[in-house]
């Protein structure tokens, strides 16, 4: 089945209030399920979702009425003719035990929690499960005691109390009317480490994280980000939180990072848990990130919800830039962006150049959960951040506070939030909306002409995608730019007359404000012709080709105070570098270094005065899928072949200074801190290390580091530099990391993501050992994406080794999860459905594989619509 966006019709009934009880056993768990429900419209049918469930009886008004209804696979239909308010009691089984799909109630660890969006409540009991409709809910939670010594759920607890058979129970309330993808519900031996936060308008908050009692000494870290996220979501926005408790429970086994059910957040425990010997940096600020990100959902997500599930970026697009900018502004705003745009062109541009491509309000779907994707999140975060852009802090601040003010408390659309933003700001921002409706990553073109006698400079920009041949209506894009003198001072910006609507300027920037196809923007009164600085912050989530000289990019490299073109500038030069190279080993010619490169590689190596982490950015070449999104097809051997080359010779022709400035910075290492600058010279050191690593001489330094770090960030990098090597250093420190750490799942998963990401020679043939370890599991999926997910997306030698075999592996491996867990199962299929970018052979393989997952019989929805889309295009 196919759901539209055109579809849409408002619901016929409205549920308002329901208490759910549940009698919890493991394999067994009855859900007595009481609605009180106003028929709308007279309706004499009443359809309710359901999945997987055991019917045991109906009830309306008391009246059993279970054989007059009619039950499908999905589906229950109740005859509701001449009622206008009744009471629905429907008594339903469920088998939590065997849930491997993760989805609705299961259990984890032993422990029972559950997962409701998008349409996970539907497989609890029946229900109207769509996100428009509003509901109270009670819930009551009966289970063993000896297991069971938390019971929680959303809102607060109202009572609790203990019954026969050592069995107790709880009654949790939560004031607020959501909608049942908000639900939670959780029951098991857990223990919590508690705080309190103090709002801005003096309530006290109590906090708590629930975990397993052997974590309990890991969870400071996402407390702390908690009260941090409390407090910055007051001061920037003015968002204080509503109930007086605030729970977060970590759990093993989570299909996604985690949920922001009300008042009770599920969490993957990857996200909650971390001390410094068993996380790293990039854990820590995930951590920090998503712990984030499921509070900032309490307004906008859960406060104001959305209408249906095409409306999903409303909230994450929404949310991401929340958490986005939570975080830059936590450690660092240039570092983050750099690190945001690196995540968008890596993935979610590839995404969008596919057969999966998809608007950020997506216009249909087969199986909801394949729609939480790159382009909704990150890109539909983008999309916020234009806003932002257009409107500044200010007037962006002045639209939120009119969405909530209009829409607390409601289901509704991206028109409303871009009426809100629209309507505070007295501006007109309907063509906005083409960047809802349009897939495909749109081209920026630019070029600049400086007239020496008239003193004027002309940026002409054009946009297009090119998979659309120029038919689409054009995209409202702010380009960020600013001038300067070729010694590097800023040049004072002058618009023309005729231009002032659509420049703006703010001191020594502006903001060129693209609405057409093309369209030139004028500035007058520049004095000498100047060094272009475009794009300022990624303004706009686009491709841009500008053609800019080497001298230039140099030039930017060395003084632009915009971090992000600053980083840009070298990664272009970089980038030259290497497609330079390609040609050359393509046409059997020998590589060669250019000098213009190296200076500016150089020049960041030596700079002191630039930030360590910008430095460990600026000297960390571009990804190979990045380089890959250069090609229409890639040939992947000559990307990996140069891509290596190119480290090999910067390792060799700056030995001396990689390992000076490692040794400075291997000595700083003192007692870890989750701060800005501790977290820059670990990463510059480990770059450092990175480097000097591919030098078989420098093998020791690395197996040094293993054994003597205290911290799991500068350990892992040591493996991981290990990891890529052929040698007997390599064995030793992954023996010693899994007889260490054997018993930790979330640092295990490290052990199994390095080998899975190994450019090893024999990587393909350690990771088919891999899956047959004793601690490979299907039903975890932080397991199978360490190791599956690992491969498809980073083994570019393994995964597409030329005979298939990687191919074969990983289709072969997705058929077995599919069965186990399809929602999972769907993801890992993502690096195949970019068939299209390789070569001719590669090509025939990948889509064999595709085709022999497709050939399957009981293949789920959710890896049918990716493997059937993906073929389609053929
Ligand atoms: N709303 C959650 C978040 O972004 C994601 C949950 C999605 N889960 C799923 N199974 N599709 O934080
Ligand atoms: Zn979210």
């Amino acid at each position: 089945v196919v759901h539209h966006l055109k579809d849409y019709q408002t619901p016929q009934f409205d549920i308002v209030s329901v208490f759910l009880e549940f009698d919890l056993k493991p394999e067994n768990t009855n859900v007595t399920n009481v609605m009180q429900v106003k028929n709308l419209n007279h309706a004499s049918l009443m359809q309710l979702d359901g999945e997987d469930l055991e019917l045991k009886s109906i009830l309306i008004d008391g009246v059993d009425i279970t054989q007059k209804c009619e039950q499908t696979a999905e589906t229950l239909q109740i005859p509701t003719a001449g009622l206008d308010t009744f009471e629905l009691n429907i008594t339903t089984s469920v088998d939590p035990q065997g849930n491997t799909a993760l989805e609705g109630l299961y259990r984890t660890s032993g422990n029972y929690c559950t997962q409701c969006e998008a349409e996970g409540f539907r497989k609890i009991t029946y229900f109207l499960d769509r996100p428009d409709v509003l509901t109270l809910f009670t819930t009551k939670i009966i289970a063993d005691k000896a297991d069971n010594s938390v019971l929680l759920s959303n809102g607060n607890l109202i009572e609790s109390g203990e019954l026969e058979n050592n069995r107790h129970y709880a009654v949790w309330q939560d004031p607020f009317k959501k909608p049942c993808y908000l639900f939670a519900l959780v029951a098991g031996n857990l223990e919590c480490v508690q705080d309190t936060y103090r709002t801005l308008d003096n309530r006290d908050i109590d906090l708590r994280i629930y975990v397993e009692p052997k974590n309990i000494d890991k969870c400071d870290h996402a407390m702390a980000s908690l009260i941090k996220s409390m407090k910055w979501d007051e001061e920037r926005f003015g968002l204080i939180y509503d109930l007086d408790i605030y729970m977060i429970v970590a759990v093993d086994d989570f299909n996604m990072g985690a949920m922001e059910n009300k008042g009770l957040n599920v969490f993957n425990s990857k996200f909650v848990l971390a001390k410094p010997e068993t996380a790293t940096d990039v854990d820590y600020e995930g951590i920090e990130a998503v712990i984030g990100h499921e509070y900032f959902h309490n307004w906008t997500g859960n406060r104001v919800t959305c209408r249906d599930w095409f409306q999903l970026t409303l909230k994450e697009g929404l949310t991401v830039f929340r958490d986005q900018e939570f975080t830059a502004d936590m450690l660092s705003p240039a570092v983050k962006r750099i690190e945001d745009v690196k995540r968008l062109r890596s993935n979610q541009f590839p995404e969008d150049a596919g057969p999966m491509s998809h608007p950020i309000q997506p216009q249909s779907y087969i199986e909801m959960n394949n729609f939480y994707t790159m382009t909704v999140y990150e890109k539909g975060a983008e999309v916020v951040r234009l806003y932002h852009s257009l409107l500044g802090e200010d007037g962006f601040r002045k639209g939120m506070d009119l969405y909530f003010e209009r829409h607390d408390g409601q289901a509704v659309t991206v028109e409303d939030f871009r009426n809100a933003m629209a309507d505070a700001n007295n501006v007109d921002l309907v063509q906005m909306h083409q960047w809802y409706l349009q897939s495909g990553t749109p081209v920026l073109s630019v070029k600049t002409e400086y007239d020496s006698v008239t003193k004027k400079l002309i940026v002409n920009c054009s946009q297009n995608i090119p998979k659309l041949a120029d038919k689409f209506p054009p995209l409202l894009m702010p380009i960020k730019i600013a001038l300067y003198s070729d010694d590097g001072n800023i040049l004072p910006l002058h618009p023309y007359e005729g231009d002032m609507e659509k420049i703006v300027v703010k001191g020594h920037e502006a903001i060129l404000k693209l609405s057409h196809k093309s369209e030139s923007f004028v500035f007058e009164k520049i004095e000498v012709e100047p060094v272009v600085s475009l794009l300022r912050g990624f303004s706009a989530p686009v491709i841009l080709e500008y053609d800019q000289s080497n001298e230039d990019l140099a030039k930017l490299v060395t003084f632009d105070s915009d971090s992000f073109v600053r980083w840009e500038s070298i990664q272009t030069l970089a980038l030259k570098e290497i497609t330079r190279n390609i040609a050359q080993l393509e046409s059997g010619q020998a590589l060669e270094l250019s000098n213009e490169f190296t200076t500016a590689f150089e020049g960041v190596l030596k700079d002191s005065s630039l930030d360590n982490a910008l430095r460990a950015l600026a000297l960390t070449l571009p990804e190979m899928t990045y380089i890959g999104e250069q090609y229409q097809q890639v040939n992947v051997d000559a990307v990996y072949h140069v891509h290596r080359w190119l480290k090999i010779q910067l390792a060799t022709k700056y030995e001396g200074l990689f390992l000076e400035q490692y040794l400075q910075l291997n000595k700083l290492n003192e007692e870890y801190h989750y701060q800005k600058t501790d977290i820059a010279n670990r990463k510059l050191k480990n770059v450092c290390l990175q480097y000097l690593m591919l030098l078989p001489h420098q093998i020791k330094l690395g197996e040094q580091q293993f054994n003597h770090s205290q911290n799991m960030t500068d350990v892992l990098a040591a493996l991981d530099s290990l990891s890529h090597t052929d040698s007997l250093e390599r064995e030793a420190c992954l023996e010693s990391f899994y007889r260490k750490w054997k018993d930790d799942a979330l640092v295990l998963d490290k052990w199994f993501a390095l080998q899975a990401a190994s450019h090893h020679i024999h990587s393909l043939a350690h990771v088919k050992e891999l899956v047959k370890h004793p601690d490979f599991v299907y039903t975890n999926p932080n397991r199978v994406r360490s190791v599956l997910g690992v491969f498809g997306r980073l083994n570019m030698l393994g995964f597409h080794q030329p005979d298939g075999e990687g191919y074969h592996f990983l289709a072969e491996q997705i058929m077995k999860l599919d069965a186990i867990n399809p929602q999972v199962s769907a993801r890992i299929v993502a690096p195949f459905t970019h068939w299209q970018h390789f070569d001719g052979e590669r090509q025939t393989l990948m889509k064999k594989a595709l085709q022999s997952i497709l050939d399957n019989d009981n293949l789920s929805k959710d890896t049918y619509e990716i493997v059937s889309k993906s073929l389609s295009l053929s």
